[in-house]
């Protein structure tokens, strides 16, 4: 079976996940969430107590201690960090709140990027969103995309998912936080959030979610049909 790596980077709320799910699904390949392994062993992080700013080399130790694993037989996959099943945490506020630290020390990045090729390698076949993934883990994809949307509608989008999963939101609140996120995610030193020379850029602020994902399955095909 011919490797093909789509790539779909961009700021938190852009829509990356749900587009990448849904891309994923309708060119029969695999997805892959980065994010939610930076969010997983932040999971655990707050499990354990540990402040990755002031513990980073804990936090380190965690993540090369701790088998990430996703249980691809379910939808979306649900992920088992050092064997406990995080996939319940991964939108709390207390997880959130600090992924951005945990996601900016630079040996944990070298855990995740080596997890990522890995996962790469046994999934050939693959539709991966995250910051870096067309950038650093996968220069070489078949096809990169760059999402974005205004932070105002990324804000919206970020609290209805929130809201979807039943918590109550506060919209000043997480439009605060994200914009805040987005700024320590696209500054930090190793691995930050860039759009790729050769990604394609997509505005997605006056798209719906059909729309955008009619886009990008069409790009594909376009851009790499035969090996579908
Ligand atoms: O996409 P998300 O909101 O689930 O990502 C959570 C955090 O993880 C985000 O603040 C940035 C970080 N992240 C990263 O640094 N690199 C990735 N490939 C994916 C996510």
């Amino acid at each position: 079976m011919q490797r093909l790596i789509i790539t779909l980077d961009g700021p938190a709320g852009s829509g990356k996940s749900t587009v990448a799910r849904r891309l994923a699904g309708l060119l029969g390949l695999e997805f892959l969430d980065t994010g939610a392994m930076y969010r997983g062993l932040s999971a655990r992080c707050v499990e354990r107590g540990i402040d990755p700013v002031a513990e980073d080399y804990a936090v380190v130790e965690l993540a090369r201690n701790s088998e990430m694993r996703f249980d691809w037989t379910q939808d979306p996959p649900r992920l088992h960090v050092g064997g406990v099943d995080v996939t319940d945490r991964l939108r709390d506020s207390d997880v959130t709140g600090q992924v951005s630290e945990v996601s900016a020390i630079s040996g944990v990045r070298q855990v995740m990027v080596r997890e990522q090729r890995r996962m790469g390698e046994e999934h050939p076949r693959l539709v991966t969103e995250g910051r870096d993934q067309g950038s650093i883990v996968f220069p070489h994809a078949g096809v990169k995309f760059y999402l974005d949307a205004a932070p105002a509608v990324r804000a919206k989008r970020r609290a209805q998912q929130l809201r979807d999963a039943g918590k109550t939101v506060d919209l000043e609140e997480v439009r605060q936080r994200i914009t805040e996120r987005d700024r320590k995610d696209s500054n930090r030193k190793f691995g930050p959030l860039i759009c790729p020379e050769d990604a394609q850029r997509i505005d997605t602020s006056d798209m719906t979610l059909d729309q955008v994902v009619d886009m990008l399955e069409a790009e594909v095909k376009q851009a790499v049909g035969a090996a579908l």
